[in-house]
């Protein structure tokens, strides 16, 4: 990524300040198939931010790996895990995900809730142990003005169609989808 958008980030997180603990919800796509993602296992989330996201699927059971490119948003993450009581089930990174997954082993749940880049899915796909959950969000361009960063109509099911769909819908300007590898 360009430094002057890293930078951007950081000013933007700076600005924002580490949330509350109790101000820390989880994305709603969590929250509303929470009986479909496991108690255990692990779990990456793709660009984390301040690790909402992560520090739910902690709370459930899962040991967690988040990537961000924002040095202030992965401070920020590991705060608000320690404040959770999470901090042990959750290993934040600062890292660059222009340069593909990280490496690791296979996983039960990736988590890309908001980041959007059509590079990474078929590691996306192939990162998935068998079972292996995929929750994704993503601006879209139904409902909105098209633009470079919104998913085109249909694009996450297609993108992500060796998977099993669970749910997923678009409209008002956002896309999502909750898929499960096959067993
Ligand atoms: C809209 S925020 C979403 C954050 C979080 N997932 C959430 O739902 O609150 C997008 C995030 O993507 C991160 N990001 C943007 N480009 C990235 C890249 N190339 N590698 C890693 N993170 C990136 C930004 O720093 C930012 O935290």
């Amino acid at each position: 990524m360009a430094e002057g958008d890293r930078r951007r980030w950081d000013e933007r997180y700076t600005a924002r300040g580490a949330p509350p603990v109790s101000a820390v919800d989880p994305p709603d796509l969590l929250a509303r198939h929470a009986k479909e993602f496991p108690a255990a296992g692990r779990a990456l989330d793709l660009a984390c931010g301040q690790g909402a996201g992560a520090v739910w699927l902690a709370r459930r059971g899962l040991d967690v790996r988040g990537f961000d490119v924002s040095a202030v948003a992965i401070d920020q993450a590991r705060e608000v895990a320690r404040l959770a009581g999470v901090a042990e089930r959750c290993h934040f990174e600062v890292y660059d995900l222009d340069d593909g997954l990280p490496p690791g082993p296979p996983v039960d749940v990736i988590l890309c809730h908001k980041f959007r880049d059509r590079r990474l899915d078929g590691a996306i796909i192939d990162r998935l142990a068998p079972g292996g959950l995929l929750a994704i969000a993503a601006l879209s361009e139904v409902g909105a003005t098209p633009g470079p960063f919104r998913a085109a109509p249909g694009e996450l099911p297609a993108a992500f169609a060796p998977l099993e769909r669970i749910a997923g819908g678009e409209g008002d300007g956002h896309a999502w989808l909750l898929a499960r590898r096959a067993r």
